[in-house]
Formats: structure tokens, sequence, C-alpha cells
């Protein structure tokens, strides 16, 4: 390990537009880079030529609009893009193949097009989370396709962007990690981020602001390509190992009248353990965790290692969906022919992005449970529009209040700061009955019992309206 210097502009070609592509291209031209970003998808292509972002991320379009053309420019034509770049960032998706393991298919074609428009050396950047050894198999990928071993290096430069964030993420990041297995590459990935790592970029009077600064810059850790490929995993992993621990000890508190804000305050207190990651809710969802531990449990298996932690983590999080669903029949008795206000969409807040996102997931449960579903969401009506069916039961509202009226119950599904700081009194009014199932947890229970609501939420007692005080137990 060791931590970067030098600097200069770098001509970086990045293959994917998408959440990190995209990001990835843009903040590489806010740091001086020339970047040519280079997607198969005309339509988007087109979008983005125009100065239009395809994807719902806070700083994105004014970056887009400072750098277009200018340090950033679009095309579909990959040949185009590599032959003037110096490094290659590959940014295409690594979905969840069968049996857990990653689908690597759309890194292999990408592997196969640079192979053929090579035309003197390059580095080739895993940027997609892809499974320990992927950079042997682009290498092997390379010689097929007759490239000899002295024009290309590849480096495992893992992304911890997150959705929502991903723009100050990528530019304040909480490292930068290197995997390569010489010092040539290793140098030319020094030089893409010294302007982060010297602090350079921070001086800037425009740059974006963020934790890092001149004085305190971003740090770099160089590792072998196989040593970065697994932080990438573990990392994930780590976290979603994190959110499981916390859902099943709000479980606990659950079936013991405590609570778990206080647990988690509490746990989250003492510095080697942290508070983030510790929000009990619906359990992780979104294109990363699901698909990274799924993928990371594999890549144990097949290199015969006892992992079954992960499948504990894994096995958590589905139930905390059951739960969550539980609950709601539970406070409602019965579900057919109920109407029920959905409060969320997006896998998280911040993003338009539906991808494994428990909100889904859930919707999906109550329409078939035949519940009539009126759902809102501040960004991801129309992502959702495109997953979910298109049925008479599932309508679409602007806003909560319009989406909780006459509704037997509202449900909390994503943590959007529009539904944590809800009008509680409009909210009483416009629903049938005043009962709110919060599956985030955004509302202090004694408040939601001073408004006269029956509020179920995750790892906390549950507050009833209508009773004489709470049940002992909750009838079945
Ligand atoms: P995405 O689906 O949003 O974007 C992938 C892009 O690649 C799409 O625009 C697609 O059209 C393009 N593409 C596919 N094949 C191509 C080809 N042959 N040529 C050119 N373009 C092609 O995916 P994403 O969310 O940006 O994720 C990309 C990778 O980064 C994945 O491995 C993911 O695990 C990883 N990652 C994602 C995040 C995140 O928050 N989304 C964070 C860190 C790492
Ligand atoms: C994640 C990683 O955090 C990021 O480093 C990686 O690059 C991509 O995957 P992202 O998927 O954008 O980022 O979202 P994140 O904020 O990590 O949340 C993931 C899921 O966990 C969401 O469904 C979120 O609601 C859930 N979560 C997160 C919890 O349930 N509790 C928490 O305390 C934190």
């Amino acid at each position: 390990m060791s931590v970067s210097s030098a600097s200069s502009s770098v001509t970086i070609c990045v293959i994917g537009s998408g959440y990190v592509g995209l990001v990835a291209a843009v903040c590489f031209a806010e740091m001086g880079h020339r970047v040519i970003c280079v997607d198969n998808n005309e339509a988007k292509v087109a979008q983005l030529q125009r100065g239009e972002t395809p994807i719902f991320e806070a700083h994105l379009p004014q970056m887009l609009a400072r750098h277009l053309n200018r340090g950033v420019t679009f095309t579909t034509d990959l040949a185009a893009g590599i032959h003037p770049a110096e490094a290659v960032f590959i940014a295409v998706g690594t979905p969840q193949g069968s049996s857990g393991s990653a689908d690597l298919s759309y890194v292999e074609a990408v592997v196969s097009q640079i192979a053929q428009a090579m035309n003197g050396y390059k580095v080739l950047v895993e940027k997609s989370t892809v499974p320990v050894y992927t950079n042997e198999w682009i290498t092997r990928c390379m010689h097929r396709h007759g490239v000899p071993s002295d024009h290309f290096d590849i480096v495992s430069n893992p992304e911890f962007l997150r959705e929502g964030t991903a723009v100050g993420d990528f530019l304040h990041p909480d490292r930068i990690v290197v995997g390569a297995n010489n010092d040539r590459s290793a140098a030319l990935l020094r030089r893409i981020y010294a302007p982060l790592t010297t602090g350079a970029y921070y001086a800037q009077p425009d740059a974006l602001p963020g934790p890092c600064s001149t004085a305190q810059p971003a740090s770099l850790v160089v590792t072998s390509a196989q040593s970065a490929e697994i932080i990438k995993h573990a990392s994930n992993a780590f976290l979603a190992m994190k959110i499981s621990f916390i859902n099943a000890v709000a479980n606990l508190a659950e079936a013991v009248d405590a609570d778990i804000e206080d647990i988690a305050l509490g746990m989250g207190l003492d510095a080697r353990i942290g508070p983030r990651f510790l929000r009990a809710g619906l359990g992780y969802g979104g294109s990363c965790f699901p698909k990274d531990v799924a993928a990371f449990s594999w890549v144990a298996e097949q290199q015969g290692v006892d992992f079954h932690l992960l499948s504990e983590v894994r096995k958590i999080n589905d139930h905390q969906l059951d739960l969550f669903f539980e609950k709601i029949r539970s406070a409602l008795w019965t579900l057919r022919g109920k109407k029920i206000a959905a409060l969320g969409l997006a896998f998280k807040a911040d993003t338009d992005d539906t991808r494994d996102s428990p909100a889904i997931a859930l919707i999906r449960r109550l329409l078939d449970a035949g519940v009539a579903v009126a759902a809102c969401d501040p960004a991801a009506i129309d992502a959702a529009q495109r997953i979910l069916p298109t049925s008479d039961a599932l309508t679409f509202a602007d806003d909560p209040y319009a989406a909780a009226e006459g509704a037997d119950a509202v449900v909390i599904l994503t943590e959007w700061k529009e539904f944590a700081t809800l009008d509680l009194n409009r909210l009483n009014r416009a629903l049938k009955f005043p009962i709110v199932i919060d599956g985030r947890n955004l509302y202090a229970p004694a408040v939601m019992r001073d408004h006269g609501f029956t509020y179920v939420s995750v790892g906390r007692p549950a507050i009833y309206a209508s009773t004489q005080g709470r049940p002992r137990k909750n009838p079945l």
C-alpha cells in the first residue's frame, strides 16, 4: 500500500454511461481530464449529447452542462472512444447470473470490442464490480484476440459511490482503491486521481464542497488486482451484513418492547462500530447489495471456502420483507379489497432507481393479495411504471395526501425526506382509518400517537390508536 502524488490531464474512455459510468465520466472531466464516454444505447447517447441526464442524481445535470463537449463527449462508436485514450474504464452492468454468480457477458463483449480497436498501449480499468480473477480473464480474452501482453495492463479500480450522493461520493471518496499488478499501470491511475489525492481539485473556487479538502485530500490505496476485486465485494457484503444484523436485533427488540432506534444509537456511538448502516427497516435492496452478496458467496463457494455467514445475511434480508408484509396484514386484519397508500417506489431516497427495490417487491405482494395500491414517489414513478404490472388496482398519485385519500392505511416504503415531514393532521384527515405502517422508522411513535394514529414500525413498540392502551399481544 502507498499514497499517491503527481498530476496532468489524461485522455480517458469510459464504456457504459449508467449510474457509475456517467458519473465517473462527468467527474473525470470535472477533475480536468478529457473524457469520451461510450454507450451502445443510442437513445441514451442522443439524450446525453443534448445535455439531458437519464438518471436522477444530485449535481449531475449542472456538472454535465459545464463539461459537455468541452471535457466530456458521448458516442456510440467504441473505436472512436478507444483510439485516443490512455485509460479505458469498463463500467457496464454485471447483473446477477445463474446460481448467484455475476454475469460477466457484458464485460466480455466490451473487452472483445476493445481488443479489436487497440492502437497502442492502454490501461484497461475494471470499474464495474467484478469477482476476483476477472483481471485474469480479461487478460486471457485480450490474448485470445491476439493483443500482445506489452500492449495493455489491467487495473481494478472498484467504485464505491452510492446512488443519490454519487457525484459527491466520487469527488470526495473515503478512499480510492487501485489494484494494479505493475508500477506502470498504477502510475497512470495515480495521475488520473491526482487532482483528488493532491488536493488540487479542492483548491478550485468552484469545487464541489464535501468532506475532502486541500488539507485533507482523498487517499489512494494500491493493492494487487485480486485484492482490489475482493475489497469491493467484501465492502458491500460487510455493509449488507451490518444492515441484516441490525434488522435481526430489531426483531428481537420488538419481541421484548425495546426500541431499535435507541439500540442503534447506543451501539453506533462505539467508534469501533460506527453509526452508519445501522438503520433497521425493510432490508437492503438496489442494484448492488443483493447481487454482490450473492456473487461474493458464489466466489467463496467456488474456492471451497466456508462463508455461510453470507447466506444468513441474505436470509435475514429476505425475511425482513415477509415480516413487514405480515405487519400490514396484522394491522388491517384482512387485505383483499382494502386500499393502501404506498409512500415510496425507489430502493432508497434521492434516486429514481427501482432495481431490486423492497418497495416494488412489497407493492407486488399487496397487489397479489387483492389490495388496491395508490403509490407515490418524488422521482421513481416513471421507472416503477415500466416494471410494475398495468392494473386498475395500481394507481400513481402526485403527492402523499392524494395517495392517502380514502385509503385504509399508509405504508412508508422509502425514506424520502418528503415522507418524513408530512403534515400529519392533513394525512389523518385524508385517510379512511388513521393507520401508518412505517418500514423506514421515519416518525417517533409518541408523535404519531399524539396525532391519533395507529403506528406500526420496525423494532419499536407499536401504537394502537383505537384500543385502551396497547394490547399485550396483537391478535393474530
Ligand atoms: P447501468 O445498467 O446503469 O449502466 C450500464 C451501462 O452500460 C448502460 O448504459 C448500458 O447501455 C451500457 N452498456 C452495456 N453493454 C455495453 C456495450 N457493449 N458497450 C457500451 N455500453 C454498454 O449499471 P450501473 O448501475 O452503472 O453499474 C455498472 C457497474 O458498476 C456494475 O458492475 C455495478 O455493480 C457497479 N457499481 C454500481 C454502483 C451503483 O450504485 N449503481 C455503484 C458501484 C459499482
Ligand atoms: C451501495 C454501496 O453503499 C456503495 O458503496 C456501492 O458502490 C453501491 O452499493 P447504494 O446501493 O447506492 O450503494 O445504496 P446504499 O446507500 O448503500 O443502500 C443500499 C440499501 O441498503 C438500500 O436499500 C437502503 O435503503 C438500505 N439501507 C442502507 C438500510 O436498510 N439501512 C441502512 O442503514 C443503510
